[in-house]
């Protein structure tokens, strides 16, 4: 395996590829790898003659400068994880070497059609720009046929097959179910800043909105909403930021259950200090 650090090496090693008509699969990282991570690797290894993977923690898509200190860095440990599962090339720049110092000052604007006015966007001012910003840039330097996103930031993925859209990249966004602990928690590497005490109670966050599935039929969307809400902030140390229930493609707030054939029901809970995200499907 490669460990690639600058944007000239990579764009050779590319151009190299591209020119023995190998396919491209690239995985987008901030680094911290767990499970979750490790199964977008592995599906890419084996859907594509070489899978990149960048490991880069994006300051631009941090409004919260705290946020971006603790965000837990291990590029050693990464390495070693993505070698044993088959990652070929790993890219992983410093801020100043994937920013010129205008991108770094500039604040980036894309027009997201309203996808970044809810949840996320609403909660987390300019993070989805930051985002864009790096993908898109990414994507640009890596060149990939397909590349491979988790479900867990629904948001996100939405706003990516906007991005490949709009911005006209020739790139098929593949998008992998969430991966979870035998407790239920979704990983996250935001799950390191978690006691042990702290994971045992995140836990609930996930049992709450699964329980909350069987009662789709017989409870509004009103009630089932407000439903979930108390039940993980009756449980002591959690605090509910958001719970959005949103057609799955336009991200639109719904009222009703008949107001769409695709329903998912976006959380945002704080745990401590620690925020932590996480949906469930209910059509
Ligand atoms: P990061 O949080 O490191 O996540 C990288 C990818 O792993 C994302 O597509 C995310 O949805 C996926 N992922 C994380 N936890 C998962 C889980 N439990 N199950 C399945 N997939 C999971 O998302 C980012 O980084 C950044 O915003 C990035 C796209 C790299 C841009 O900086």
């Amino acid at each position: 395996m490669e460990i690639i650090t600058s944007k000239a090496a990579l764009t050779e090693r590319v151009n190299e590829l591209i020119a023995s008509k190998k396919n491209i699969g690239f995985v987008p990282t901030m680094g911290a790898l767990h499970n979750g991570h490790l199964q977008l690797v592995k599906r890419c290894v084996s859907e594509n003659d070489v899978c990149i993977v960048s490991v880069f923690v994006n300051p631009t898509q941090f409004n919260d400068k705290h946020d971006l200190e603790v965000y837990p860095r291990n590029i050693e440990a990464d390495a070693a994880k993505l070698e044993s599962v088959g990652c070929a090339i790993v890219f992983t720049p410093t801020p100043d070497e994937m920013y010129t110092k205008e991108e770094q000052e500039k604040v980036f604007e894309f027009d997201f059609a309203g996808l970044d006015k809810v949840m996320e966007g609403k909660f987390r001012p300019g993070h989805f720009n930051g985002v864009v910003q790096v993908v898109s840039k990414l994507f640009t330097l890596v060149r990939p046929t397909r590349a491979y996103f988790g479900e867990k930031d629904f948001q996100q993925l939405a706003i990516i097959r906007r991005m490949v859209d709009v911005m006209g990249f020739e790139i098929e966004i593949v998008g992998c179910p969430i991966v979870r602990e035998e407790s239920g928690l979704a990983l996250s590497s935001r799950n390191a800043l978690l006691s042990e005490e702290e994971r045992k109670t995140a836990a609930h966050i996930h049992a709450v909105l699964k329980e909350s599935v069987q009662f789709l039929s017989q409870t509004s969307l009103e009630e089932l909403r407000n439903a979930v809400v108390n039940a993980i902030d009756a449980k002591e140390g959690l605090r509910t930021e958001y719970f959005s229930i949103v057609d799955g493609k336009s991200l639109r707030e719904l009222d009703n259950w008949n107001q769409s054939e695709d329903i998912v029901g976006c959380i945002t809970v704080f745990c401590g200090k620690v925020r932590l995200i996480d949906n469930i499907r209910y059509k």
